[in-house]
């Protein structure tokens, strides 16, 4: 039966993302009510300054007064989409007292304040849900919040930021250069005119903490998520990647250590062979991977970006938020019981790709060699190339601890013969 009294909707922030969904529930109303089972009405939209005009929108219901909206008791369901940590962490705390769930695109809240929220729509009774927030229309933390929820998840690697992913595959494609390719993103639209936030792997890390928290059942905040951008890959870099049979991209990388007892979460560029699937990701896609004990490899691919396809995301969570405040029931709320410590990432295992410029004449390919195995890195391949008394020296290691290649590094520097190192990167997905 269908419920005749709609249901309300408060929409705060009418950007992109906002318009889209403020237009996809005027034209689908009718499929949303049926999916639902009750009408859901646009009842409000929460904007910085009024007096424009707002296609699909009636007037009437914009106003500047977003802490007023949020604090109607007749609304039933606040979508937030303005981002930034304030004023959306008081304003979706304000909701929830008012006994509205909410439905949030806020990245950055999550990983700096996940815990407030969650903390306070169980202690009002009311839903947080947050798709949109992680790689936009692409199910993600549905399918780990709920569909792996009797799954023990030890991995999810991805790409989920379609800004550098697209900078990566045009210096990839196009043999370009790193500002060069940024000047392309951000012609086509893809790059906002700061990009800090991409390329600096800001928005990737709030997303791999909002991942491993899940998939973990641990609070993973933005702070325990190491973090390095791509404002450092070069041309060199990736032209040696292809030596390798390798690509660079910028990979999320939350993992559970082989004895269970803590986890890591990364964000860094890598090398990755053009064998895996990830190498295949190509312009501004998101793709990512989840390792599961039952389930086994998933990929989820998609556009992770978006007004229309973070709408998608927003919509999903609005109609399972209207249809737990119908059938008056909760969906799942925060589930951080593991605890698990977050390791720094001194302690992660993985491959290294070193470029050195040495001076070419006898011994120094055994100094260097030496270096390594002072630190117990392990050396898996050496490719030099030598000319005019100068050489470029290229070792890629086998596995070893991040904090025994740091050091590593440091004591190439200190070597006479070494002039400099050019590069450093890891190599993954092998
Ligand atoms: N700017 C992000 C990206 C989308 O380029 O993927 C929003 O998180």
């Amino acid at each position: 039966m269908m419920r005749t009294r709609p249901l309300k909707v408060a929409l705060l922030g009418c950007g992109v993302v906002g318009s889209e969904v403020a237009r996809i529930m005027t034209t689908q109303s009718k499929d949303l009510a049926a999916r639902i089972g009750a009408p859901v009405e646009l009842a409000g939209v929460a904007v910085r300054r009024a007096g424009r005009v707002r296609e699909g929108i009636a007037p009437e219901l914009i106003t500047t007064d977003a802490a007023a909206l949020v604090a109607r008791e007749d609304i039933d369901v606040v979508v937030e989409v303005i981002g930034g940590i304030e004023p959306a962490r008081t304003l979706i705390t304000t909701a929830f007292e008012h006994g509205a769930s909410v439905v949030t695109a806020n990245k950055a809240l999550l990983a700096e304040d996940g815990s407030t929220l969650h903390e306070a729509a169980e202690k009002h009774g009311v839903d947080l849900y947050y798709e949109a927030a992680v790689a936009a229309a692409i199910p993600l933390v549905r399918p780990l919040r709920e569909s792996l929820a009797g799954d023990t998840v030890n991995r999810v690697l991805g790409i989920v930021n379609g800004t550098t992913n697209f900078i990566l595959d045009r210096m990839d494609s196009t043999g370009a250069g790193y500002a060069e390719a940024l000047d392309e993103a951000t012609a086509l639209g893809y790059a906002e005119a700061d990009p800090t936030a991409d390329v600096e792997g800001f928005d990737a890390a709030a997303k791999a903490a909002i991942l491993a928290g899940i998939a973990f059942h641990t609070r993973v905040r933005l702070d325990d998520v190491h973090r390095e951008g791509i404002t450092e890959v070069t041309a060199a870099d990736i032209a040696s990647a292809r030596r390798m049979g390798c690509t660079v991209k910028l990979l999320a990388i939350c993992e559970r250590a082989a004895d269970g007892r803590s986890v890591t979460a990364r964000v860094h560029p890598a090398m990755i062979p053009l064998t895996h699937p990830l190498a295949s990701v190509r312009e501004a896609y998101n793709a990512v991977f989840v390792e599961a004990e039952a389930a086994g490899r998933l990929m989820f691919y998609g556009p992770g970006a978006g007004g229309s396809p973070t709408a998608s995301a927003v919509l999903g969570d609005l109609v399972a938020a209207c249809r737990n405040k119908l059938s008056g029931s909760r969906g799942p709320g925060e589930s951080a019981y593991a605890q698990l410590p977050v390791s720094p990432m001194g302690e992660v295992v993985t491959r290294y790709h070193i470029s050195l410029d040495v001076a070419d004449k006898p011994g120094v390919l055994a100094q260097c060699a030496t270096v390594f195995a002072e630190h117990g890195v392990s050396i898996d391949t050496v490719r030099q190339q030598g000319k005019d008394g100068e050489a470029s020296l290229v070792v890629v290691t086998h596995r070893a601890p991040d904090a025994a290649l740091s050091a590593t590094v440091e004591a190439l520097r200190n070597l006479d013969t070494v002039r400099g190192v050019a590069s450093i990167m890891r190599v993954e997905g092998e």
